[in-house]
């Protein structure tokens, strides 16, 4: 039976934040869900989330889960005290319980799994992780006898010459549940912060064991903003070296980030200051950037995106886009487009090969294959109360400065006049024009005031 607990009662101070700590999140998933999607590959029997300050908070940021219980802290004293909660809490204190800090969220599920193994192999009362650090400010050291953990003095506790020690404690446990509980009333709060520390269980226990690993980011706390831009760059390093390898071009890699699910194919390149977030997939050949943002979108083969934003699209193959274009969500552009300068797009369908070049905004539309809808064309499909969509046919010909005042509906090879006002449906092949005839008048002057 393994049980897994989660410590995120804490409020995480030293980040100066209204949030709690475990729900900042890095590359857009929260360090507490992070913990949670790591442990959970492990398949446990059951998860407790420690929570206290800001429970509700931290509770509803958590999907619901047949596995996942919720234990309530209050007031929070310390590590050692949030186990006392929990075993006074659930009845049967038996078979493994992990314990896992929720502000170390790089931990990988194999790590864990090597820990529990290195328990198991040695009917342990605890193992815990460890590393050497370079530089082991902020962390517990961890003190060995032999093969045995002595005992764990946290950084504040730490004379001077134990500060030198660089085996630090990872803040991840696998304990003999039943053990534990029984000696978990023994941990005291007489150290420098007059908290009840689980760190101490070591020195309770006989069989304390550490597995250590080698310091490869994954151990990272985070108790300040500095940890998590650190935890941030490490986990983009990491997927953007997974895309290099899979054939993927960064012009300038530091300035781009990518998120975990996206999908890059081959010969892709991502010019700098590139962030591609969510579900996104872009298809092979593609260039994408500089200075632009995609998310949610599929982008597919030999397209070419540049300084423009797409939210939640469908761009199909060999499509130019930008630069400064804006295609926000329910947008599906067809093979061959081309959408330029200064567009905005909305909740729209191009069939392929249609081109809205310059300074347009086209939203809730339907435009046919080959049409081109000249500079400055604007769909206006807001009557003050609902939108009310335009459509306009195939090889038609939107003449610049189009009003377009949806509801309309123009057929196919239709043209319209520059700088019209069209209110009226058209047939197909037809020219909708409506503007003020030109008059010249010879030998005008304005007059001298
Ligand atoms: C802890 C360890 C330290 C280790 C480090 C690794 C202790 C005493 N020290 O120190 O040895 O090197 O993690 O990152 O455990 N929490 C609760 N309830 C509380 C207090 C804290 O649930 O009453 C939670 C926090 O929300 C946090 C985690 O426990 O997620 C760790 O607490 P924190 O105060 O950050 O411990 P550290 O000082 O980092
Ligand atoms: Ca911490």
């Amino acid at each position: 039976m393994l049980s897994v607990a989660i410590l995120a009662a804490g409020r995480g101070t030293r980040m100066e934040s209204s949030l709690p700590k475990v729900l900042h999140k890095i590359s857009g998933k929260s360090l507490l869900r992070r913990v949670i999607d790591s442990c959970n590959k492990l398949n446990p029997d059951q998860i407790f989330v420690i929570t206290g300050h800001k429970s509700k908070e931290v509770q509803d940021s958590i999907p619901n889960n047949k596995k996942i219980q919720f234990v309530f802290q209050d007031p929070q004293l310390g590590t050692g005290h949030a186990l006392q909660v929990l075993c006074r809490q659930i009845k049967k204190n038996e078979g493994k319980l992990l314990v896992l800090n929720g502000d170390v969220p790089l931990i990988k599920p194999k790590t864990l799994k090597k820990l529990i193994d290195l328990f198991d192999s040695k009917n342990a009362d605890v193992s815990l992780i460890t590393t050497k650090k370079k530089n082991p400010h902020g962390y517990g050291r961890v003190f060995l006898k032999g093969d045995f953990i002595e005992r764990i003095v946290e950084e504040k506790d730490c004379n001077n010459q134990e500060r030198l020690n660089l085996l630090i404690n990872a803040g991840v446990y696998c304990f003999n549940w039943e053990n534990l509980s029984k000696i978990i009333s023994k941990l005291q709060s007489n150290n420098s912060q007059k908290e009840i520390y689980l760190t101490d269980t070591v020195s309770f226990l006989n069989n304390s064991l550490s597995l250590e690993i080698e310091d490869n980011g994954e151990l990272q706390g985070v108790n300040n903003r500095i940890h998590l831009s650190k935890c941030e760059e490490l986990i983009q390093n990491s997927i953007k070296e997974k895309h290099m390898l899979n054939g993927v071009t960064f012009i300038n890699q530091a300035s781009c980030s990518i998120s975990e699910e996206a999908e890059i194919g081959k010969d892709v390149i991502i010019e700098a200051n590139t962030h591609i977030r969510g579900s996104s997939k872009i298809f092979n050949n593609c260039i994408i950037g500089p200075n632009t943002f995609i998310e949610n979108s599929d982008v597919g083969i030999n397209c070419e995106i540049s300084n423009s934003t797409v939210y939640d699209s469908q761009i199909k193959d060999h499509i130019k886009i930008g630069p400064f274009s804006h295609i926000r969500p329910k947008s599906k552009i067809s093979s061959y487009s081309k959408i330029g300068n200064f567009v905005e797009i909305k909740n729209s369908k191009l069939e392929e090969d249609s081109k809205v070049n310059h300074l347009s905004y086209i939203g809730d539309s339907i435009i046919g294959r080959s049409t081109n809808i000249g500079a400055g064309t604007i769909t206006a499909n807001f009557d003050g109360q609902k939108k009310n969509q335009t459509k306009i046919g195939k090889n038609s010909s939107i003449g610049a400065n189009t009003v377009l005042v949806a509801p309309i509906n123009l057929g196919e090879s239709v043209t319209t006049g520059a700088g019209s006002v069209i209110t009226k449906d058209s047939k197909d092949n037809s020219l909708a024009i409506s503007r003020a005839k030109q008059v010249n008048i010879d030998n005008w002057k304005r007059k001298k005031t």
